[in-house]
């Protein structure tokens, strides 16, 4: 389904120098695979999952999404199928909101997608996601579980055949993260979710993509056996060693980096 092959991708900065942010990157996802991608801040997943979504393209290396390369020539012609194909929740909700009503944002993709039984669909996902109370309101002024809730209502409702997730839990309070966690937990979709939260991210799918701080692929694999991997959690600043002492005796033990 998803296959990226030796794929770079730099910024300039200030001085227009490029900056690489992606380095040499390759993996596949397959059809109903469930992947966390882990990386410290700035170590390119935001990055990695735009490229995904046709946002931005590689500087090298190829991006194949069902067998064919996504270029800008193949979204010039292809640019509806893939958009209701691969949905991408960006990281920050508010950026993706900017219809009048949540009424509107949920009914603003089916209409482009030319969905019938719009209102009927609507009201279906806002009861599914616990918002119907709020339709009538402007996204603009919910707190951020409910910004979320809409975002992906407005994402799903679309049915697409995978969704990248750009850390879906950041603006969440705990009672919510569950809530979205049992949630994800229960839809069949191929899905890439960015994370920091180690905890969190077992929950959600069973392999595991690690982009360490020199923006390389450091780990592809199970998450169970991720979390058993020190030296590779260290190497990615997930887990970080501390040095205590209780009295006058020092000893070393491992902290996850799992606050957000
Ligand atoms: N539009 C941009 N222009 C220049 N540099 C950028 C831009 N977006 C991200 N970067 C830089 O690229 C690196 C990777 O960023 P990002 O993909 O957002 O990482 P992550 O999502 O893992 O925190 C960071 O150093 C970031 O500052
Ligand atoms: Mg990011």
């Amino acid at each position: 389904m998803i296959k990226c092959e030796n794929i770079s991708y730099s910024y300039e900065d200030y001085q227009y120098n490029e900056v690489e942010v992606l380095k040499d990157i390759s993996f596949e996802i397959n059809e109903k695979e469930r992947v966390l991608l882990f990386g410290i801040n700035g170590s390119g997943k935001s990055t990695l999952l735009k490229l995904l979504n046709g946002l931005i393209y590689p500087k090298s290396g190829t991006y194949q999404f069902n067998n064919e390369i996504v270029n800008k020539k193949y979204l010039k012609k292809n640019s509806k199928t893939f958009r209701q194909t691969l949905s991408l929740q960006m990281q920050d909700p508010s950026s993706m909101l900017f219809n009048p009503t949540v009424y509107d944002e949920i009914a603003f993709g089916l209409k482009q997608f030319e969905f019938d039984e719009l209102d009927a669909k609507v009201h279906h996902w806002a009861k599914l996601f616990k918002i119907e109370k709020i339709l009538k309101t402007s996204p603009l002024t919910l707190s951020g579980g409910q910004k979320q809730k809409v975002l992906l209502a407005s994402l799903l409702c679309i049915e697409p055949k995978v969704l990248l997730m750009d850390e879906p839990t950041a603006h969440l309070d705990p009672p919510t993260t569950g809530w979205l966690v049992d949630f994800l937990k229960e839809l069949e979709i191929t899905s890439l979710i960015a994370t920091h939260n180690l905890s969190l991210g077992k929950e959600l799918g069973e392999r595991a993509i690690v982009l360490g701080e020199k923006h390389q692929i450091i780990y592809d694999g199970e998450i169970k056996t991720l979390l058993e991997d020190s030296s590779t959690l260290i190497e990615a600043q997930l887990l970080h060693k501390h040095t205590h002492s209780h009295n006058k005796l020092e000893h070393e033990h491992y902290h996850l980096h799992d606050w957000k």
